[in-house]
């Protein structure tokens, strides 16, 4: 087991936003605000799945949303001093299991052009579908591309 892995709910914001804070360059504009994750939270088919390391320190997390049969990973994120073992590739590999097991034949994400978890995407077998021009705005108002990256699990 590289790390434990739990459903988290509206009480574990502190530890989800300490990991955001830390994990997302604040240049790009990829990072939720707390009222962003407060919101999202409680809507149908949400989920958050937090990472505890060996002393049950939240080091990383997923927010997800299956609605019938698409699945949608919103968040991914890992603390700087974790990354590398794979808890990434854990918490992927465990939104897309929870995502077919809840009936999902369409799993995608929408990740920054150039952010390097495009290579973790890819490795899980990801695909480019689509670009959307200047969908993040970065704190001094630049704007970055996002990627719809798409999983097709119908077998
Ligand atoms: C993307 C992220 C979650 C990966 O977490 P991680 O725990 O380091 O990932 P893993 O250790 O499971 O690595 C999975 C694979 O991707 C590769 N990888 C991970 N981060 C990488 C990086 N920054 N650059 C290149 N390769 C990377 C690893 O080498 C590994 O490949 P391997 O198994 O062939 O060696 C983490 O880098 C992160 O939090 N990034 C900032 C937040 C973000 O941009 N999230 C994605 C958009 S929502």
């Amino acid at each position: 087991m590289i790390a434990q892995l739990s459903q988290g709910c509206a009480d574990d914001l502190d530890a989800v936003m300490r990991v955001m804070t830390s994990a997302f360059p604040d240049r790009y504009g990829e990072a939720w605000t707390r009222s962003q994750c407060a919101g999202i939270l409680p809507m149908a088919g949400v989920k958050l799945v937090l990472a505890e390391d060996g002393e049950a320190n939240v080091v990383g997390f997923s927010l997800y949303r299956t609605i019938v049969d698409d699945a949608e990973l919103l968040l991914l994120a890992v603390e700087p001093n974790s990354r590398g073992k794979g808890i990434g590739r854990q918490l992927l590999s465990n939104f897309i299991a929870d995502a077919k097991s809840s009936g999902a034949t369409r799993v995608h994400l929408e990740v920054r052009d150039g952010n390097p978890a495009i290579q973790v995407y890819e490795t899980a077998g990801f695909e480019q579908a689509n670009r959307r021009r200047n969908y993040y705005r970065g704190r001094d108002g630049a704007a970055f591309d996002a990627l719809t990256f798409v999983l097709t699990t119908q077998d």
